[in-house]
């Protein structure tokens, strides 16, 4: 099988935005979907870019990506990776390239002494679940997500 993983380029934005809403799809989540090619393309392709992408190819064809951020542990006192979407296109499962997107950022964890790769997955999706068991994670279900967005977030704002 031939893999590789690159880092995602300009000219990237339109082929990670489809990635990112075949993810939605999957997740049942595609109406929480308001980003566009330009919000990728300014974010991921920017000057001085806070957010980064890896694209998984397989035999020269695109099929997964995995994009993530730096994070930081006040109890490590170190940063880490979180791991925003990770996906890989139904017709290649199984072939060890989720595996290699994770490996490839838990390498790049080693090589610059972070702590931690952390990322959520839904409570329901199962296979997910199994995969990432059998990648040595551990599932940390005490804690709640907390979310503030929208008019509440607004309000929050503008409250004196
Ligand atoms: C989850 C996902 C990224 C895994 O990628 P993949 O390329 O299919 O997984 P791999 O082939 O690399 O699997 C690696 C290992 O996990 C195991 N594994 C993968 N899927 C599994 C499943 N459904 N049940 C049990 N084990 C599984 C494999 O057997 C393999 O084990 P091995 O290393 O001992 O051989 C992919 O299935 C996917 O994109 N799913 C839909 C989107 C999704 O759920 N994304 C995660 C959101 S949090």
């Amino acid at each position: 099988m031939s893999l590789i993983i690159r880092r995602a380029e300009p000219g990237d934005a339109g082929l990670v935005l489809e990635f990112i809403i075949k993810l939605a799809e999957y997740e049942k989540l595609n109406d929480e979907v308001s980003a566009t090619e330009a919000d990728i393309e300014k974010h991921l392709f920017g000057p001085e870019p806070k957010v980064f992408c890896e694209i998984a190819e397989h035999e020269g064809k695109p099929v997964g990506f995995a994009l993530w951020f730096y994070t930081f542990s006040t109890f490590q006192g170190r940063h880490g990776i979180w791991l925003e979407d990770l996906y890989v296109e139904p017709g290649v499962r199984g072939n060890g390239i989720g595996k290699a997107l994770l490996r490839h950022l838990a390498r790049r964890c080693r090589n610059e002494g972070l702590g931690r790769l952390s990322w959520w997955v839904l409570n329901w999706n199962e296979p997910a679940i199994k995969f990432y068991k059998a990648q040595g994670a551990v599932m940390h279900d005490e804690w709640t997500v907390c979310r503030v967005s929208g008019p509440e977030l607004e309000a929050l704002a503008e409250e004196k």
